[in-house]
């Protein structure tokens, strides 16, 4: 009868379901299967399971938790227990019906505002974690497409040298773990391993006498050849919105720059030379002393050690070549796991040039 009664005073209300329990056992299963429930009203007097075990466990469960409860006795002692317990409101019985509609009409929009927070909240951390995701896979995608240029940039610089195209490759492989070793970041040793095929990427603007000239170069023509540095810092200029490409920079200007400061094309020294510049000056040579070509043998690893040794403080940052040195083993088996394709045409020769390094000391 209490129920119906209730039901009755609670039209007026608008539209609303109005479910009915005669013990908090119901009551409990009631709101389990019923997602959804905006309100309570717990009659402190029931059978089988009371009033103040109800609330217990409306208030533990956390599916339930935040549903306002208005707790209805004829014992006004017990109303500060029932808030203690998380009661939301209470009503004394009698009630009046005016006040029980609207008291349930105040809750019900409060929790319904923060129902709608609490949606939107989860709606906005959802959006921001699709958009998140999205955007790391743009830029993972644009990365990529930025090694992919930088690599086919750097293979037709090769390609115009007649080189296998693994050189580079291996230069980017040296790079990273030379990078890494020196204590850069997982994310400069991936830009600068993506950005050092491009070391070389100026050498499309020389001319073929020259780049394709066997034996010496001739101190003029060698001044051209210089020009590749300056040429490949023009070629990949303007681009700080592509790391990629602006490391790229750094290195194709500045691999030939020597600690001592007899390097080109600006002679600069020391830590003046971008550590960019300073560890692809070491892996390239390496690496260009160290290929075998169908023509000549390979410059023996402890051969071209030797050398490196003896530029140790005049090309090379000593440090990244103690670095280097110390290492070798890594940077002997990047070179087996990368090597050339022997059928391919030879053009260490190209390499050398630029270098100025003792083109009959390399084997031919
Ligand atoms: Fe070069
Ligand atoms: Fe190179």
């Amino acid at each position: 009868m209490n129920l119906a009664m209730m039901e009755l005073m609670l039209e007026g209300l608008g539209a609303f379901k109005f479910i009915g329990a005669v013990n908090g056992v119901e009551a409990l299963a009631a709101l389990e299967s019923t997602p959804g429930i905006d309100i309570v009203l717990l009659d402190l007097e029931m059978p089988v399971m009371d009033g103040f075990e109800t609330l217990i466990q409306i208030k533990a469960d956390e599916r339930t938790r935040d549903i306002p409860v208005i707790v209805i006795t004829s014992d006004k002692s017990e109303i500060i227990k029932t808030l203690a317990l998380g009661a939301n409101d209470f009503m004394a019985k009698p009630y009046n019906p005016e006040e029980l509609r609207l008291r349930v009409a105040n809750h019900v929009h409060s929790k319904k505002l923060s129902d709608l927070a609490r949606d939107m909240n989860e709606i906005l951390e959802s959006e921001v974690i699709k958009k998140t995701a999205a955007l790391k896979q743009a830029l993972h995608q644009s990365r990529l497409a930025e090694y992919e240029i930088s690599l086919r940039l750097g293979r037709a610089a090769e390609f115009r040298d007649l080189d296998t195209g693994m050189h580079i490759r291996r230069v980017a492989e040296m790079a990273r773990e030379l990078a890494g070793l020196a204590g850069l970041s997982g994310e400069e040793c991936e830009i600068l391993c993506h950005a050092a095929p491009l070391h070389d990427v100026g050498k499309i603007g020389i001319p073929d006498q020259i780049l394709l000239k066997p034996g010496k170069l001739e101190a003029a023509e060698f001044d051209i050849m210089k020009l590749h540095t300056e040429i490949g810092g023009k070629i990949l200029s303007d681009a700080e919105l592509y790391p990629i490409l602006s490391v790229g920079q750094i290195v194709a200007q500045q691999h030939h720059e020597r600690w001592d400061g007899t390097g080109y094309p600006r002679g600069l020294s020391g830590t003046g030379i971008h550590i960019y510049g300073r560890i692809v000056s070491i892996v390239d040579i390496f690496d260009a002393l160290t290929s075998e070509r169908p023509y000549k043998k390979a410059f023996p690893i402890q051969e071209a050690v030797r050398f490196m040794k003896e530029k140790r403080a005049s090309f090379f940052d000593p440090e990244l070549l103690d670095l280097f040195l110390a290492h070798l083993e890594k940077f002997t088996s990047i070179k087996r796991l990368y090597a050339d394709d022997q059928s391919a045409p030879p053009a260490l020769m190209r390499e050398l040039h630029d270098m100025h390094l003792p083109v009959a000391a390399a084997g031919r």
